[in-house]
């Protein structure tokens, strides 16, 4: 039986992928390897965001030439660096063997018995131009706990220093039909969460059926526990997705709402066509009508002249909307985007670095005070996982990761938990019928979390 060993790099929409080539691969009679020297096909679905990513790939794929003198293997590069480099990835790699771009997947069996049978190599990036958009459905052989399905690809916002509108093209919506019977079947295999994937998700347009209509559909499926999205653009969000919060009890009370600067010079030259008082009033608005939510938000630091004070202004921010976490990156300059041509990449590497630090600390410090105040209360936990040291690891309603001694065999269930330590990024928690176990557990240091 051959085997394959699959690599995903970048966000949840190359996660999503990855299962589809999964499955396409499964009934062809593939399994899957952890052990990538004896796969018969190695594949990599990769990212582009960030140019360290891009470099990291590219020495990885690098190592694989002595493998592929040694034994017959097909080497192929899916996602984001596929989609940009296309042909390009031959000159720089000449053992790949297929380069396949994000709208090329359902190919992907073809593409491989085309080179077993005619040892070539073959590149096919070209954007779908169909003006619909239909993903072959995943009907998964497992169905995890807690799953993704994309309902919107691509993205027309351009921010300047963006790359993901060259990767994944302009934006189309899946049909509702679609993406409901998906749900449905996750759910009768035993999915208690869905995360509605897109790079935009509240411009969703299925033929004039918007976001807000979606998650109400969604909302409706029987034995579907919890919903999740991201990433919405604060452009975008505005107070119909306020009263989907308060209206669907299934809708989580987390919103993940990327900013990227707490300056509204940089926003503009971000082309991020909000200001910072229009964010923060959005998010006051729905803390007033939810006021359980919790907040997270993505930011770049040393994006092209941010200045010092700028980059102050982003720390203010952070403060004021007080978040429960946040993603923080160093800009970093991707050709074809509209920053590379317009703007000088001039803040220092040193600087960016020293940046990112002190914004991490004082975010850190806010997470921490933050849980903080949620010690001692009980919270509905959906276990996701057991962690690598034994414990049980789920999320709370808000996102919260928790860890608490318990039965692997509740994995896929939800449990009462008490939140008894808070740490900047999880918890520490006791679920409610282990609570004779805690004097125990209490005795464990928190470092080996
Ligand atoms: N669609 C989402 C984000 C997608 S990319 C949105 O609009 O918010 C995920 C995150 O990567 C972005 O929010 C941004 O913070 C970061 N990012 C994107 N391009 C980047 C770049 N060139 N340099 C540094 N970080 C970047
Ligand atoms: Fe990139 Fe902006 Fe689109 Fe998000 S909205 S994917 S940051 S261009
Ligand atoms: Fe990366 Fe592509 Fe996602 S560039 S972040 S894998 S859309």
């Amino acid at each position: 039986m051959p085997s394959f060993h699959l690599k995903t790099y970048g966000c949840q929409m190359n996660v999503y992928d990855s299962a589809r080539m999964e499955n396409l691969l499964k009934p062809l009679g593939y399994h899957s390897t952890d052990d990538m020297d004896s796969a018969d096909l190695i594949l990599f679905n990769t990212c582009t965001v960030r140019e360290k990513a891009k470099h990291k790939l590219m020495s990885e794929i690098g190592k694989l030439k002595e493998l592929k003198q040694k034994k017959e293997v097909v080497l192929a590069i899916g996602g984001c660096v596929a989609q940009e480099e296309a042909e390009k990835l031959f000159r720089k790699a000449p053992h790949i063997d297929i380069v396949f771009g994000v709208d090329q997947i359902d190919q992907l069996p073809q593409l491989i018995s085309q080179v077993r049978e005619h040892k070539t190599q073959i590149s096919l990036t070209a954007f779908d131009t169909d003006p619909t958009f239909s993903l072959s459905y995943l009907i998964p052989d497992r169905c995890p706990t807690s799953a993704y399905v994309t309902i919107i690809k691509g993205c027309d916002k351009f921010c300047s220093f963006c790359i993901v509108p060259m990767t994944r093209g302009l934006e189309k919506s899946r049909s509702p039909q679609e993406i409901i019977g998906e749900i449905q079947k996750l759910v009768q295999g035993g999915t208690q969460e869905v995360t509605l994937l897109g790079q935009n998700v509240n411009s969703y347009d299925y033929k004039k059926i918007y976001f807000p209509e979606l998650l109400r559909k969604v909302d409706q499926i029987p034995g579907l526990r919890r919903i999740r999205f991201t990433s919405p653009h604060p452009q975008d969000f505005n107070d119909e997705m306020i009263s989907c919060y308060v209206g669907l009890p299934r809708l989580c009370k987390h919103l993940h709402l990327p900013v990227q600067s707490g300056n509204n010079d940089v926003l503009h030259r971000m082309r991020r066509w909000y200001t910072v008082e229009d964010y923060v009033q959005k998010i006051n608005k729905l803390r007033e009508a939810v006021p359980a939510v919790s907040v997270s938000t993505d930011i770049i630091v040393g994006f092209p002249g941010e200045t010092l004070l700028q980059f102050e202004n982003t720390l203010h921010l952070l403060e004021t909307v007080n978040y429960d976490f946040v993603y923080s990156f160093k800009y970093s300059e991707r050709s074809g985007t509209r920053a590379a041509r317009d703007f000088e990449d001039d803040v220092p590497e040193a600087e960016k670095e020293r940046r990112l630090a002190i914004l991490q600390r004082l975010q850190d410090r806010i997470s921490l005070h933050k849980n903080k105040m949620l010690e001692g209360t009980l919270e509905e936990v959906l276990i996701e996982k057991q962690s690598l040291d034994g414990k049980l690891q789920g999320r709370t309603d808000s996102f919260k990761i928790v860890h608490f001694e318990g039965n692997p065999s509740c994995i896929g269930q939800f449990k009462m938990v008490r939140l008894d330590k808070a740490l900047p990024h999880s918890f520490l928690g006791t679920a409610l019928d282990q609570q004779r176990s805690s004097k125990v557990y209490f005795q464990q240091p928190a470092s080996k979390i």
